[in-house]
């Protein structure tokens, strides 16, 4: 069955991947992200859609506006987000507001959105892009490790919410995945193969989930890098 689903991060990294693999396996992407010239394909099943989901407005408009246009939608991959790590007293009351906007407030508004329209269509996929971070806290992860402990959370309850209804909720935690990620932080996977988790294995499980039997869920799916290495000399 062809299906069409919502990727929110689909301009880079993991959700690009995630993009790339649905595309190559028949299904329609509807990607949602600020800079689509970062990932273009040339390809009818795939629809960018622009904005800024740190911008509560925006993002409600744009969604509301993407489900009556593509009525379609079967499935939210709901993965965008950014990472921050340091010391919590070292981060501004405004830089914690709106890291929580993205990283969590953003999810839950995406699934407020999505649900009626799953539950309306007799149900459907909600994927959220957890990390190995909603398992266990770590130093200099205040706030990255509290955005995902609180999207388990989430992700927990509203499979429960939604499961009489169809609607399926699942929740991929990754260790870390060699993506641009990294770029703006001071620390990295190492350079070996077993350092960090390809994106496109990540993309392999979304499929996954995607794919069980109608009555099956997924709850959750951990994956870890072999072997934890850390590279933090930039
Ligand atoms: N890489 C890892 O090691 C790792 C491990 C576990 C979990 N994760 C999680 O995986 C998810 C994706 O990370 P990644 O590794 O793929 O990082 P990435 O390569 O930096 O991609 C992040 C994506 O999020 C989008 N995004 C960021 N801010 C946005 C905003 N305000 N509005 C709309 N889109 C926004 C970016 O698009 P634009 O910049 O074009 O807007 C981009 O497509 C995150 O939730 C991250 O926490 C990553």
């Amino acid at each position: 069955m062809t299906r069409t689903v919502m990727v929110t991060g689909s301009s880079s990294g993991i959700g690009r991947a995630i993009s790339e693999h649905l595309l190559e396996t028949g299904h329609r992407v509807v990607g949602l992200a600020r800079d689509h010239d970062k990932f273009r394909p040339e390809e009818n099943r795939y629809v960018p859609i622009s904005v800024d989901l740190s911008q509560r407005k925006e993002l409600m408009d744009t969604v509301q506006s993407v489900l009556q246009m593509h009525p379609e939608i079967d499935a939210l991959v709901s993965n965008a987000g950014q990472g921050k790590f340091g010391a919590l007293e070292n981060f501004s009351p405004q830089q914690i507001e709106s890291y929580f906007q993205l990283n969590l407030i953003a999810h839950a508004l995406l699934s407020r959105a999505i649900v009626p329209h799953l539950k309306t269509r007799g149900g459907g996929d909600i994927l959220f892009m957890g990390s190995e971070s909603a398992l266990r806290g770590a130093q200099r992860g205040t706030l990255y490790c509290a955005a995902k402990f609180a999207l388990r959370g989430l992700a927990q309850s509203l499979r429960a919410e939604c499961a009489s209804r169809g609607v399926r909720v699942s929740l991929i935690n990754p260790g870390m995945v060699r993506t641009p990620f990294f770029d703006d932080l001071d620390f990295e996977p190492g350079p070996e193969e077993t350092h960090a988790i390809p994106p496109e294995e990540v993309a392999r499980t979304v499929s996954l989930v995607l794919n069980a039997a109608p009555g099956t869920v997924f709850d959750e799916i951990n994956l870890s890098p072999l072997k934890k290495v850390l590279r933090s000399d930039r």
